[in-house]
């Protein structure tokens, strides 16, 4: 749905001065990624390159046996995300049961798939919230981005989801090719009578990082976008709620990515992998265990995946000696691998980190393709499973 980017929960986390072991936390947030099929091909979408091979999915007891004991060791919050989750066939027994474990449960959706009956036999399920994702203000973008002509449907189900007597939640990921328009995307936020606005920036894993160069804003473009956030946000006070994000590559400090790893976040992905965070498949030695050979708590204390990154015994100086480090857990694992090829480095971002040179390339790399001429320009590669086979080599 491309809307599974940012998801990060937010609390502050990590006990200091105690082993690892002491420390482990129980999972607050469950990311459960029901599927990876998705009929919208969204350039950011932080799903894994090779998506495609995967081909068997949980199924419906598998599902509901995660969430189970998910709730049993103290998860409140289900994030019900993929891929689009309304291609599950199955989705309204999984919030039902979900509902009578007693999480706060969340469906992340790109609107297709959904109609107003639908949404309002969820909410009879017990669903609290439904978030639809939009690409972008006007038809044309947003359809050229979604790869698909979803814009009219997912502004009638925005609406339904209202009718339906939800809040409405609002997804927009912004780019450089949408966040010029952020006003106008406001606007329509204000036209539909939105309650949140969530201005998502993308983040860079996945088919983001693959899109990288064309995708990336350039400094002029986020100043402009802020200050019209920051307008909006004043004019709409105890009206609507804008949420606006900048993206990590223009920040001094890293953010404490998943509220630290193994803390309170944890994602199963369509084939019951379980993973401390979305992108955490990538990295090297990671043993990768799944729902169906151990159980939620012995993945979450015992396995070394989940205990990789725990506490700070693991990181590498300049974090090391930060005093910086409680608060941000050194950034991101998945991004310092992706730029620097060791997950245990400093995330690039910060400006302690000896690779933060990186991200100003990715910068200037932006910069030059977007000053190319549109006919030499790099095209944006979308998400569909003709492009993974054929990148990953499936
Ligand atoms: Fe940040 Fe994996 S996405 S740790």
């Amino acid at each position: 749905t491309g809307s599974d980017q940012n998801k990060a929960p937010g609390s502050t986390g990590g006990a200091v001065g105690m082993n690892v072991r002491d420390s482990i936390r129980q999972p607050l947030w469950l990311l459960a990624e029901l599927t990876y099929a998705c009929p919208l091909q969204c350039p950011y979408c932080s799903n894994p390159m090779d998506f495609a091979s995967v081909k068997k999915e949980l199924t419906t007891e598998e599902w509901i046996n995660v969430f189970r004991q998910a709730r049993e060791m103290g998860a409140t919050q289900l994030g019900l995300s993929g891929g689009e989750p309304l291609t599950r066939p199955d989705l309204i027994e999984l919030i039902r049961e979900a509902r009578n474990l007693g999480f706060y449960t969340n469906l992340i959706t790109s609107g297709v798939g959904l109609n107003a009956d639908k949404a309002k036999e969820f909410k009879e399920a017990g669903l609290d919230h439904i978030q639809v994702s939009f690409q972008a203000s006007s038809e044309d973008l947003n359809n050229l981005i979604a790869g698909t002509d979803a814009f009219q449907h997912k502004i009638e189900m925005a609406k339904a989801v209202k009718a339906a007597g939800y809040p409405m939640v609002l997804c927009f990921v912004t780019h450089r090719q949408n966040i010029d328009k952020i006003d106008e995307i406001l606007d329509l936020a204000i036209n539909l009578d939105a309650d949140y606005v969530e201005l998502a920036t993308t983040q860079y894993y996945g088919w983001a990082m693959h899109n990288r160069d064309q995708l990336l804003p350039m400094k002029e473009q986020l100043v402009r976008a802020e200050a019209i956030a920051h307008e909006y946000q004043e004019k709409q006070k105890g009206n609507m709620k804008i949420y606006y994000v900048v993206p990590d590559y223009y920040e001094d400090r890293p953010k404490a990515c998943m509220n630290g790893w193994g803390n309170v976040f944890l994602t199963v992905t369509p084939d019951g992998t379980a993973l401390p965070c979305h992108a955490a498949r990538e990295l090297p030695g990671m043993e990768l265990p799944n729902v169906k050979d151990l159980s939620i708590k012995e993945i979450w204390e015992g396995s070394n995946d989940f205990n990789r990154f725990r506490g700070f015994d693991w990181m590498k100086e300049p974090c090391r000696s930060c005093d910086e480090k409680e608060k941000d857990f050194g950034g991101c694992r998945c991004q310092a691998y992706m730029l620097t090829g060791d997950p245990a480095m400093a995330d690039p971002v910060c400006t302690k980190s000896p690779d933060h040179h990186l991200i100003l390339e990715a910068i200037e790399n932006g910069r030059q393709e977007a000053e190319k001429p549109a006919d030499i320009a790099k095209p944006l590669v979308f998400r569909n499973p003709k492009n993974s086979k054929e990148i990953c080599g499936l």
